[in-house]
């Protein structure tokens, strides 16, 4: 999830001086701001400072990521012409800054493990079409539907894409990945399956060599979870839809779960999120296969102590 680092004062405090980009490729700037989170909260993984637009910014598509709106593309992708845009990555020599931070950050996390990450097929292509963030997905419905073979084409170049930049991340020393389909709940189970799972099995698949647990991240996802975990998971991320012990039930045997508490609520303050935080432990049991996490990433206004304390009440109850 897009984390702890954005309601923090000391990140804010590097971002007035250095844009998204700026940042991500420093890699010390990388490094200081992935593990402030970690220093002011004690969470137990870091999660690479980085965005699921980065690989495409690093092979020269033309896409920024404007504050408070999210990623915003120059030419939008809608034929085959435009698929030209989308060319093979070569991590190492297309954004070396990130085995660069990766190694940097290892050696500084010691027993921490680094949680890699990469945006799923549809939710990049997502931004892709619609040329930046959208609530209906209009044009990339049709698209799907529309043109199967480019929307094939698409989606397979985009997890090719995603693919060689885990790859690379894990190489470089991370020890977990994490795969963002954060708006693949706007789908249907039926055309996620079609339109969508085979493309990001390819990540998966692509990544079993590497031999580290593989996280597969929605929103609203509570009619996808089961095919979810089909993609290839290793563990299936929940939203606050579904409680835990239902997501459980719908991925199925043989894999975790992560949530799945509403980052709402810790805007709310600490008398609220007690009792929901117990009530996502309480729910997920004793079993083993239960990351705690909140259902999506934390709000910019959320105050750093509710996130601390919910990090400490986690480890106490556990
Ligand atoms: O939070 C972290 O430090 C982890 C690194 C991270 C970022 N983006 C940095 C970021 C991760 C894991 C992401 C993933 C990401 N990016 C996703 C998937 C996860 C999710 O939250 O659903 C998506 C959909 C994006 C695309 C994106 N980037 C959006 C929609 C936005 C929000 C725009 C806004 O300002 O609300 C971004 C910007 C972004 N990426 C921020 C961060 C910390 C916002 C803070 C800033 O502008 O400094």
């Amino acid at each position: 999830m897009r984390q702890a680092g954005r309601s923090l004062p000391e990140y804010r405090a590097i971002r007035e001086r250095a844009s998204m980009f700026e940042v991500m490729r420093d890699p010390a700037l990388t490094t200081e701001v992935t593990l402030q989170p970690v220093r002011r909260l004690g969470v137990d993984a870091a999660i690479l400072f980085s965005d699921i637009v980065a690989p495409l910014a690093a092979i020269g598509v033309d896409v920024d990521i404007k504050p408070g709106v999210g990623p915003v593309f120059g030419q939008p992708v809608r034929t085959m012409a435009d698929l030209a845009q989308l060319r093979r990555l070569d991590a190492d020599a297309d954004m070396p800054w990130v085995a660069q931070a990766v190694r940097l950050l290892v050696a500084e996390l010691g027993d921490i493990p680094l949680i890699g990450f990469a945006g799923a097929p549809f939710t990049v292509a997502s931004y892709l079409v619609e040329g930046g963030p959208s609530r209906e997905y209009a044009r990339t419905k049709a698209l799907m539907r529309t043109e199967p073979a480019l929307w094939r084409a698409m989606l397979d170049t985009l997890a090719d894409i995603s693919l060689a930049s885990l790859r690379a991340q894990v190489i470089a020393g991370a020890s977990a990945i994490q795969v963002f389909d954060s708006w693949a709940g706007t789908l249907s189970a039926a055309d996620y399956e079609h339109y969508v799972l085979p493309s990001t099995r390819r990540i998966f698949e692509g990544l079993i060599d590497l031999n580290v647990p593989r996280i597969h991240f929605g929103v609203g996802t509570g009619e996808l979870l089961r095919l979810m975990g089909i993609a290839g998971a290793d563990v299936v991320g929940v939203d606050w839809r579904v409680p835990i012990d239902e997501a459980r039930r719908r991925v199925g045997a043989g894999k975790a779960v992560q949530g799945n508490l509403d980052p709402v609520l810790c805007l709310a303050g600490w008398d609220v999120v007690e009792p929901a935080a117990r009530e996502v432990l309480a729910a997920a049991g004793d079993a083993p296969g239960h990351i705690f996490n909140l259902g999506h990433g934390v709000l910019p206004d959320t105050d750093p102590d509710t996130l601390k304390r919910l990090v400490d009440l986690v480890h106490t109850s556990a």
